[in-house]
């Protein structure tokens, strides 16, 4: 078949076939001569008997060929996931997280279902995450450790910042051994024998926070030498005289109009009550605040000549108001003392209020709070504080009891 009937039996739908067929027929050399040497590809096509292609083989083709690309697409995919997994196994096993690559990861596979397991795989936590451990980190209590020097002394931890959705009321309270140190229901820490042991906090709302506080009791034959480095809530209960004619109630030595003290008992200021007095001030001084001791013992004479003297300077209705009768004053105790302050008349002053949001925190009460006259029998004094130690004064800060309701004596 001669070129000219090769062309002529084309199928002269084909439209590139008709174009490339006009050029040939275009030849300068004039009528139709044979193609060029060069574009042998082009040159077969030219040559080739051609199918007629119609549109919906070309449409197969089409889908054919994306398909091909698509599942391409996929292996490579896939290689690059098995990749990023062998990171993360890596990575995990030697505790470092890689955020990016597991990043990437999971967001290609995502558009690809039959890769969810690395998906899950690579986003999973590491095995030994310790999802269980307590979680104590915005919890906070005044002190971890506490100093008891002697059997039956008594501590407390203060909870100063509650884990969210806790309260009091949710505290619970244990001991690592009973023998060594109590523990009641509120965090009052009794020491029972020497030795060392933990007090253990946690919440029933909250069973994933457990606090420790360790606790060491000494023998009481030497001072664990931590009067200034123990807390300041270990303040030990006051001393209990051995008179006759003395009213104890639940450890608190009682001296009101009811209950009053024998003529001759002088004990002279309590040692233990001028020691937690002087870490008060120090503590007052470091915020800036002056505070000082006034009027501290005061022997059964001593009050009786300062009622008399109230009495005359300010009449009997005043004195009856803020001077106790001899043997109805706590003063005779050793155990009460009247604050002062270089800042002014002490019940106006800022130190006035300091104290009467930290004295429980030393072992002493406001004895006469205001809005109590009616149970105390005196006017509010916000400079006389007794002490107490720190279980009943912390007890009575919480509450807001006045001591006579303290005790159940109104
Ligand atoms: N100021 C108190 C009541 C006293 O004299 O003991
Ligand atoms: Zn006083």
């Amino acid at each position: 078949m001669d070129k000219n009937n090769m062309e002529n039996n084309m199928a002269p739908e084909d439209e590139k076939y008709t174009a490339e067929f006009t050029v040939y027929k275009e030849d300068p050399d004039g009528g139709y001569s044979a193609p060029p040497p060069p574009a042998p590809v082009r040159q077969q096509q030219t040559q080739r008997p051609r199918k007629r292609v119609t549109r919906e083989m070309a449409r197969r083709r089409q889908l054919a060929a994306i398909g091909i690309v698509f599942f391409i697409l996929i292996l490579i995919i896939s290689g690059c996931a098995k990749a990023c997994h062998k990171d993360d196994d890596s990575s995990s096993k030697s505790g470092k997280g890689k955020k990016g690559a597991t990043e990437t990861t999971t967001s290609t596979i995502a558009e690809i279902p039959t890769q969810q397991t690395v998906t899950e795989a690579a986003t999973e936590p590491p095995t030994e995450a310790p999802t269980e451990a307590p979680d104590n980190s915005n919890v906070k209590l005044t002190t971890r450790e506490i100093f008891l020097d002697n059997v039956g002394d008594v501590g407390i931890s203060v909870i100063q910042v509650y884990p969210n959705g806790s309260t009091e009321r949710n505290e619970v309270w244990r001991s690592s051994d009973e023998s060594i140190a109590t523990v009641d229901s509120k965090g009052y820490i009794t020491a029972r024998a020497p030795g060392e042991c933990y007090i253990i906090l946690s919440f029933d709302n909250n069973p994933n926070i457990e606090i420790e506080i360790k606790v060491s009791v000494a023998d009481g034959t030497e001072s664990t030498g931590n009067m200034d480095a123990a807390p300041m809530h270990a303040a030990p209960a006051p001393a209990v005289y051995d008179n006759e004619g003395l009213h104890y109630i639940d450890g608190v030595l009682v001296a009101n109009k009811e209950y009053t003290l024998p003529e001759d008992f002088a004990p002279g200021l309590d040692p233990t009550a001028e020691a937690q007095f002087n870490k008060l001030c120090e503590a007052a001084a470091e915020e800036g605040y002056s505070i000082y001791m006034g009027s501290n013992y005061r022997s059964y004479e001593e009050q009786q000549e300062l009622r008399d003297n109230f009495i005359n300077w300010y009449g009997q209705e005043y004195a009856d108001n803020y001077a106790a009768l001899p043997g109805e004053s706590e003063h005779q105790t050793g155990l009460a003392i009247d604050c002062a302050s270089y800042s002014g008349t002490f019940s106006e002053t800022q130190e006035a209020v300091w104290l009467a949001e930290h004295a429980h925190e030393y072992g002493f009460i406001i004895r006469y709070p205001e809005g109590k006259e009616d149970k105390t029998g005196f006017q509010h004094e916000a400079w006389h504080i007794r002490y107490v130690g720190t279980r009943v004064a912390e007890e009575m800060h919480r509450s807001g009891l006045c001591l006579e309701e303290y005790l159940g004596l109104s």
